[in-house]
């Protein structure tokens, strides 16, 4: 699957953080159960691609990719646990070039206009907003929409499910992302029903 295939597989891409090992194949199965199945998992903790590899060998029918990619060698990493896709809160020539050389299929964070075009120069059609409300949010993505409207959109940084419906009813945004569907004390608590009733929300902002 390309990274715009996995865009529009889901309209809400979770961003998920594991502190807890134990948690990531239930968390997974909780958020396929109800209809979310791109997740992306957060290079953020010390458990992260052990995460990854769990949730690829033990939930099929999620697509789990990884998130918060600052580093080159990470690719390579993420592609041996399993991940399917990338995504990195901004775009480096370095950045580009390794996830070229991985084969990773990569939505490559952008917050400016200069920022999508120097990502469309690395040959990216698909972006990510970051942080999408403090870029200008809805306002923003309709007006690159303008001079840029070949750009497919994924928001993420402040988005919710009340923001979402607007944000998706763009031409150019494929998806949104945002970490509501896994609130920590759920997922500490192992609160799976919450976390179904969660992605079951966001999987009908587009049925
Ligand atoms: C992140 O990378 O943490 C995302 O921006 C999540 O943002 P949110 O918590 O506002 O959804």
């Amino acid at each position: 699957m390309d990274i715009k295939q996995i865009m529009r597989s889901c309209p809400v891409m979770p961003v998920i953080v594991i502190e807890d090992l134990d948690t990531a194949v239930p968390l997974a199965r909780a958020l396929v159960a109800g209809g979310i199945k791109v997740l992306e998992v957060t290079l953020r903790t010390p458990v992260a691609l052990d995460a990854v590899k769990a949730i690829a060998d033990a939930v099929p029918d999620a697509i789990v990719g990884v998130g918060t990619v600052v580093r080159p060698e990470q690719f390579v990493q993420a592609k041996a646990a399993g991940a399917k896709f990338a995504v990195t809160p901004g775009l480096t020539p370095k950045l580009a070039a390794a996830a070229r050389e991985a084969g990773m299929p990569l939505l490559p964070g952008v917050h400016t206009a200069s920022e999508v075009i120097a990502a469309m120069e690395e040959g990216f059609d698909a972006m990510k907003l970051f942080p999408a409300e403090q870029a200008g949010g809805l306002g923003m993505l309709k007006a690159l929409g303008g001079p840029l409207p070949q750009v497919l959109f994924c928001p993420t940084g402040g988005v919710s499910l009340e923001s979402a419906p607007k944000l998706l009813a763009l031409p150019n945004v494929g998806c949104v992302g945002g970490s509501w569907l896994c609130p920590k004390d759920a997922v500490k608590a192992g609160d799976w029903a919450t976390i179904t009733k969660l992605a079951s929300e966001a999987a009908a902002l587009r049925p």
